[in-house]
C-alpha cells in the first residue's frame, strides 16, 4: 500500500491528539510516511505538537513528525488535509452562544444566529486552506469536519466549486454509535438511509447486513429514552457531559413530530427552540464546559506528556469518534467504496429539494471522488424545514460575498430559532460589533 503524507488543519485543536492516536491505531489501513501539523496559533499549536511528537516518536517511529504556522511547508508533499479548524477558538464560540441570547434567542456553535456568526469568520478560513492546498499539493484531498459544516459545504460550492474538498461531519457516525449500543450490535453492521443538511436530517431506515429492520426496535426505545442508554447505565464517552445526555434524551421529543422518521439531535434547537433557550445559562453556556472541561484536561496531559518526555503512562485516549475520517481518507486512496454520509451538492438526489442545496446523504467514496445515492422525494414537513433553512445557509454566503448587511439579517430573520426581524436585528447589530477582526465591513 502506498503510504501518505496527512496534513492536520487545527493543530492545537481539543481534538487533535485523539486524531494522532487514532491515526497510528489504524495505520495498518491507512499506512502514513508524514504527519505535519498547521495552525495560525503557534503557541496553542505547541502544546498539542510537543506531545504528539512524543507520541509519533514513541509508538511509530517510522512516521515523519513536523508542525509549523508556515503555509507552504505544511501543504507541501500532502495528499490529504484533513481540517478542523474554529475561526475565532472557543473565546468567539463563547460569544455566539451568550450575544443571541441577551434577547432570549438560544445560542449554539452551528445553529441559529451563534452558527451563523461562525460561518461568517468560517468562510475565508476555510478558503484559504483550499488556495494554500491548492497552491502546494494541487492533487490532494481536503477532508473538512470545519464547523458550520452547512454553511462552509455551500461557501465552498459557491466560491470553490472545482475544489477537492469534502465536507463531512463525525454527529451521525456518533448516533449510529448509540444505535448499536441500544441495539447491542456493532455500529459498522448497521446499513443507513439518511437525507438531510448537516446537522438537519432524518434516518429513514436502517438495518442490519441481512437486510433485517431495525427501525422498529430502536422507536420502541427511543419513544422512551431517546438516544440516552435506558436507565442511567452510560458506556458513551459522550455522554458523561450532562448537556449531551440531555440532548440525547430530547430526542424523544423530537421523533414526537415525526415518528416515521429518526431525526439528527440538532433538530432539537429548531423544533424547541424555547425549550432550549429556557434551559440555559446565559452566563455559562457550552463553550465554557469545554473551556473549563475538555481543554484544560487535554491541555495539561499533553503539557504533562512533553515534561516527561514520555506518553507511555498517557490518559489520552485514541479519538474513536474520528475513525470516519480514516475510512473516508481509505476509500480515496485505495478504492474501498465505502458507503458513508458526506455533505454535498443535491444535484436531484431528493428530488423535490433545490438541487444547488448542499445535503447531507449517502454516498459511495472511491479514488474518483463520492457518488451520491438518490434519495427520491422528501414529505413536506422535511421539505418545508429544509427549504427555509437553506434559504438561510444560502443567504449568509451571499452576505459574505457581497459584503450585504440586508441578506445577513434576511439570513437571522428567516432562522426558525428567531421569532421577528426586530430580534434578528437586535441580535445581528450585536454579532456585528463583537465581530469586527474577522467579518468583512458589512454595507
Ligand atoms: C458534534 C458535532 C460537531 C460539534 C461538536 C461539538 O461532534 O458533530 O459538529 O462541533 O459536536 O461538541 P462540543 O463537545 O465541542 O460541544
Ligand atoms: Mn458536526
Amino acid at each position: 500500500m502506498k503510504k501518505n503524507s496527512v496534513l492536520i488543519a487545527g493543530g492545537g485543536s481539543t481534538y487533535t491528539a485523539g486524531i494522532v492516536m487514532m491515526l497510528i491505531e489504524n495505520r495498518d489501513q491507512f499506512p502514513l510516511r508524514k504527519l505535519k501539523f498547521y495552525d495560525i496559533d503557534e503557541q496553542r499549536q505547541k502544546i498539542v505538537a510537543d506531545a504528539c511528537a512524543i507520541i509519533v516518536r514513541e509508538r511509530a517511529p517510522e512516521i515523519e513528525f513536523a508542525a509549523t504556522c508556515d503555509p507552504e511547508e505544511a501543504f507541501t508533499d500532502v495528499d490529504f488535509v484533513m481540517a478542523h479548524i474554529r475561526a475565532g477558538g472557543l473565546p468567539m464560540r463563547e460569544k455566539d452562544e451568550k450575544i443571541p441570547m441577551r434577547y432570549g434567542v438560544l445560542g449554539q456553535e452551528t445553529c441559529g444566529p451563534g452558527g451563523m456568526a461562525y460561518g461568517m469568520r468560517s468562510i475565508p478560513a476555510v478558503i484559504q486552506l483550499i488556495d494554500y492546498m491548492e497552491q502546494y499539493s494541487p492533487k490532494a484531498w481536503l477532508l473538512n469536519y470545519s464547523n458550520p459544516a452547512s454553511i462552509v459545504a455551500e461557501a465552498t460550492r459557491a466560491l470553490r466549486p472545482d475544489s477537492k474538498i469534502i465536507n463531512i461531519c463525525d454527529m451521525p457516525v456518533a448516533i449510529k454509535k448509540s444505535f448499536a449500543d441500544i441495539l447491542g450490535m456493532k455500529d459498522t453492521d448497521i446499513v443507513e438511509r439518511y437525507y438531510g443538511l448537516n446537522h438537519f436530517g432524518w434516518w429513514t431506515e436502517l438495518y442490519d447486513k441481512d437486510g433485517n429492520d431495525l427501525m422498529p426496535r430502536l422507536k420502541n426505545h427511543v419513544k422512551k429514552w431517546g438516544y440516552g442508554p435506558a436507565g442511567d447505565a452510560c458506556g458513551n464517552p459522550l455522554l458523561a457531559d450532562r448537556s449531551w445526555l440531555d440532548t440525547f434524551r430530547k430526542v424523544k421529543d423530537v421523533y414526537a413530530v415525526d415518528p416515521d422518521t429518526l431525526p439528527n439531535t440538532y433538530l432539537k434547537y429548531y423544533l424547541y427552540s424555547d425549550y432550549v433557550a429556557a434551559h440555559t445559562n446565559p452566563e455559562y453556556t457550552r463553550a465554557n464546559e469545554v473551556m473549563d472541561g475538555r481543554e484544560k484536561t487535554v491541555f495539561s496531559e499533553c503539557r504533562r506528556i512533553a515534561r516527561n518526555g514520555t506518553a507511555k503512562d498517557t490518559s489520552l485516549e485514541s479519538g474513536e469518534h474520528a475513525e470516519f475520517i480514516v475510512r473516508l481518507a481509505r476509500a480515496l486512496a485505495y478504492n474501498t467504496y465505502e458507503r458513508m454520509l458526506l455533505i454535498v451538492p443535491n444535484n436531484g438526489a431528493i428530488s423535490n429539494v433545490d438541487p444547488t442545496a448542499m445535503v447531507e446523504i449517502p454516498c459511495i467514496v472511491s479514488k474518483r471522488g463520492y457518488e451520491p445515492l438518490c434519495i427520491g422525494t422528501i414529505p413536506n414537513f422535511q421539505k418545508g424545514m429544509i427549504e427555509q433553512q437553506v434559504a438561510c445557509e444560502k443567504l449568509v454566503v451571499e452576505a459574505y460575498r457581497e459584503k450585504s448587511y440586508q441578506k445577513l439579517w434576511q439570513a437571522l430573520t428567516l432562522s426558525k430559532t428567531v421569532p421577528s426581524a426586530g430580534v434578528a436585528k437586535q441580535i445581528l447589530d450585536d454579532l456585528i460589533e463583537e465581530n469586527r477582526e474577522y467579518w468583512p465591513e458589512l454595507k
